[in-house]
């Protein structure tokens, strides 16, 4: 029985499957085209694919005997979830092991917009630091600003913690109110109140373009945007508009196209902080998803109930 993984994975966890007698075949390029993705996932009954990789109706039809699409993530945008339910697919994901690493580089990049880090970074590389003065890239004190939370899961909750510590005052909104010690705030609301607006909701049809360009100059003049979640949660090129006079920065770990390409208008934005899409890229974190996708995997090939189901 075979078990395709779309790219090598850090950590041990793949020979768990080999233990058990899988044949394991891992592509090992950065890319992978459709076409090849089509091709391997023949005689598949396991797959491990990460969020780069489209599963959609026809690789599922392709891999004639799948039964487990085990994904390389928290966010499963990237699994058609509807073609897996109709034809009986398992599809799992990997929450809860990335949330401490996705909200320390939500703040990371808050601090790196906030206190102008990468292009205080560049000015001292490029030779242009001669003297210290006081009004030498001034950019905004954390204590007392107000962060608005979009979405309030793990994620979200764990970067309201680090935010607290920071002497921020923390607001949020989700689809239904929780029972924590921040106030519930409609999204109209948020974007009127919060000097920080950090997006911790999945992509659902519902929430493709949540930030269009309305939300977006509704924010506060002199906002900052940090989307650590995915980016076609914002209108790209109404956020261009927005980095041009109404917001202070961005710090954006995810973009709308993904990869962005390399002269796209954002990259010459110097209050645009861009990384891509590491949040989760802690060692430990990365090997402990690996270790989380295959037990789910297992499961489901052992006839045992994945512990993270989606479908
Ligand atoms: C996820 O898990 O959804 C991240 O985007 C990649 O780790």
């Amino acid at each position: 029985m075979k078990v395709f993984v779309t790219r090598t994975l850090p950590g041990k966890a793949l020979d768990r499957l080999r233990e058990r007698g899988l044949e394991v075949e891992v592509h090992r390029g950065l890319f992978l085209p459709k076409a090849e993705l089509l091709k391997r996932v023949e005689g598949a009954v396991g797959l491990i694919p990460t969020v780069e990789d489209r599963i959609d109706a026809e690789v599922m039809d392709r891999a004639k005997g799948l039964k487990v699409i085990a994904c390389y993530s928290v966010g499963v945008d990237h699994v058609d979830l509807e073609a897996a339910r109709e034809r009986g697919i398992r599809v799992t994901h990997t929450p809860g092991v990335l949330t401490e690493a996705t909200a320390d580089l939500t703040l990371a990049l808050l601090l790196a917009v906030a206190r102008r880090v990468v292009e205080g970074a560049a000015y001292a590389r490029d030779g242009l630091w001669r003297a210290w003065h006081p009004e030498l890239l001034l950019g905004l004190d954390l204590q007392g600003l107000t962060l608005g939370l979009v979405g309030m899961g793990r994620i979200g909750q764990a970067v309201a913690k680090r935010a607290l510590a920071f002497g921020m005052r923390v607001v949020y909104h989700a689809r239904t109110p929780k029972p924590l010690p921040y106030p519930f705030l409609s999204l109209e609301e948020l974007l009127k109140e919060a000097d920080v607006v950090s997006l911790h909701t999945p992509l659902t049809p519902e929430t493709h373009r949540l930030l269009n360009r309305e939300r977006l100059f509704a924010m506060k003049r002199g906002a900052i945007l940090i989307n650590t979640a995915r980016g076609a949660l914002v209108d790209t090129e109404a956020l261009v508009e927005a980095l041009r006079g109404h917001l202070f920065g961005a710090g954006l770990d995810v973009t709308d196209p993904e990869p962005l390409p390399q002269d796209h208008p954002l990259y010459r934005l110097p209050n645009a902080v861009i990384t891509p899409h590491i949040g989760s890229a802690g060692r430990t974190t990365r090997e402990r998803m690996a270790e989380v996708a295959v037990e789910n995997l297992l499961a489901v090939l052992e006839g045992r109930e994945p512990p993270n189901p989606v479908v």
